[in-house]
């Protein structure tokens, strides 16, 4: 079995269900797993229907190129399209759109023109007007504008809907999605409505947009409209693919709330998805808490994939640097050695030493588990709880040697270990760490060493 065409193998995304971050929440909560299309995201749906659409209506002729303001994911959809079908690619970007967007679609043989963030959508420089211009001057050329053109609406509609219904079969009873160009929840919701008219469409917008002040009040408010870091999603204009009428409700998210989300996806659930997508699931859960019942299954759309955010909402300096780590997330396990400062010598003991003289040992240093080794080898470890348990029931290994009851010996952690990760590490089996500093000396790291960082 073989495909014709990579376009071929666009769509049939998975739907998994959430088992981390929705702790606490009723009902089921479903992602749909747009990063498994070719081009890593949900817009190479969108791509192959524009160009389909306009072959169709004459408007794309062979040879022609395909011009395009994009925030990067439909870019990578239409070059594939366009490498398919032997189009060529010209399309204008954002200056806030992250520098990997900016690389993939070179690579890809498309030509890219930057355009500034802060100016109005009609202002000459604006990426729309750029990308509206180079349409009038080059022949045989077509603009897809994905705001607009509800073939990208169509898309979801014929694809992404009824993949979600036959995946739920027929039981998905919320839909949420991130509004850029409106698209995706518009179609699917659409789609979703008329099987069951009550399925409830919630759109997720940033702060910085227009979207949701829209919707309840009518009002087309430029109060509402600000820089914000999120791709894909808000916008300062109405686009044609946004239907209000599909969007039962919108709920706004910070960019620092869906920067964490995207980052406990990627640690929590192994989903290594794009920013929007912790947009989408920190959106999901809010409105779930108060809405979701036993019984309702919850589809949430993730749209792209990680690796286009590595070095912003996966770098913990960028993180760092725009106050969205918070220090004690980002203290080490360097800090916490050096916050000791000194304080708190590693004891070891052999593992021929008596049971009866590690408990004095213990009790004279106040110190509840220690290491043991044998000819400086770390081979087990012993806490006071557990040999105390062991004592009341054979009093008589107050004589016999400690490595007769030891535990495992306590896990070696690197120098730059931070303190979520240290934190996961200590458990019932592991109560303390050890850390070999630059200079080769071994610390140990207890729960009560990490409890004093965090309330630092
Ligand atoms: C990363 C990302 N998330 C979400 C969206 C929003 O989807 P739609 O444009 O269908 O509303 C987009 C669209 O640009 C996107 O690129």
């Amino acid at each position: 079995m073989y495909y014709n065409s990579l376009i071929e193998t666009i769509g049939n995304t998975p739907l998994v269900k959430l088992n981390s971050v929705n702790q606490g929440i009723k009902g089921t909560l479903l992602v749909k797993v747009e990063y498994f299309n070719p081009g890593h995201s949900i817009k190479d749906r969108i791509a192959v229907k524009m160009i389909e659409d306009a072959e169709k209506q004459g408007k794309l002729k062979p040879g022609g190129t395909i011009i395009e303001g994009t925030s990067g994911n439909t870019g990578m959809g239409l070059a594939l399209v366009a490498i398919a079908r032997g189009y060529k690619c010209i399309f204008t970007l954002s200056d806030k759109q992250s520098q990997e967007k900016i690389d993939i679609l070179r690579a890809m043989g498309v030509e890219v023109i930057v355009c500034p963030t802060n100016v109005a959508p009609d202002d000459p420089r604006s990426y729309y007007s750029v990308a509206k211009k180079l349409t009038n001057e080059i022949p045989n050329s077509f603009y897809p504008n994905q705001y607009d053109n509800t073939s990208n609406l169509d898309a979801h509609y014929e694809s992404t809907g009824p993949e979600i219904w036959d995946q739920t079969e027929g039981k998905v009873t919320h839909l949420v999605a991130g509004v850029g160009t409106g698209g995706t929840i518009c179609g699917a919701a659409k789609y979703l409505k008329e099987q069951n008219s009550n399925v409830i469409s919630v759109g997720i917008d940033s702060y910085g947009s227009i979207f949701k002040k829209y919707k309840e009040t009518g009002n087309f408010d430029e109060n509402e409209i600000y820089p914000y870091l999120t791709e894909g999603i808000g916008e300062d204009i109405l686009p044609k693919n946004v239907d209000f009428d599909l969007i039962d409700t919108f709920i706004k998210v910070t960019d620092k709330d869906a920067a964490v989300m995207t980052r406990r996806l990627a640690r929590e659930e192994g989903l290594f998805v794009g920013w929007s997508s912790g947009s989408a699931v920190h959106g999901a859960l809010e409105y779930a808490r108060g809405n979701l019942n036993e019984g309702d299954i919850m589809v949430i759309i993730l749209p792209d994939h990680g690796t286009r955010y590595l070095a912003k909402v996966y770098n913990d300096n960028w993180m760092k640097d725009h106050g969205f780590l918070e220090s004690m997330d980002f203290a080490t396990a360097k800090d916490i050695i050096e916050s000791k400062n000194g304080q708190g010598e590693l004891f070891t003991i052999e593992k021929s030493m008596k049971v009866g003289e590690v408990i004095t040992l213990l009790n004279k240093e106040g110190i509840s588990q220690v290491p043991v080794i044998d000819n400086d080898n770390f081979v087990g470890s012993v806490t006071d709880t557990k040999l105390l348990h062991e004592l009341i029931g054979n009093p008589d290994l107050k004589d016999k040697a400690v490595e007769e009851v030891m535990d495992d010996p306590l896990p070696f952690v690197a120098l730059d270990n931070t303190l979520d990760v240290l934190s996961s590490l200590i458990d019932h089996d592991n109560q303390a760490l050890l850390v070999r500093d630059q200079h080769k000396k071994i610390h140990i790291i207890t729960q009560h060493d990490l409890l004093m960082a965090m309330a630092k």
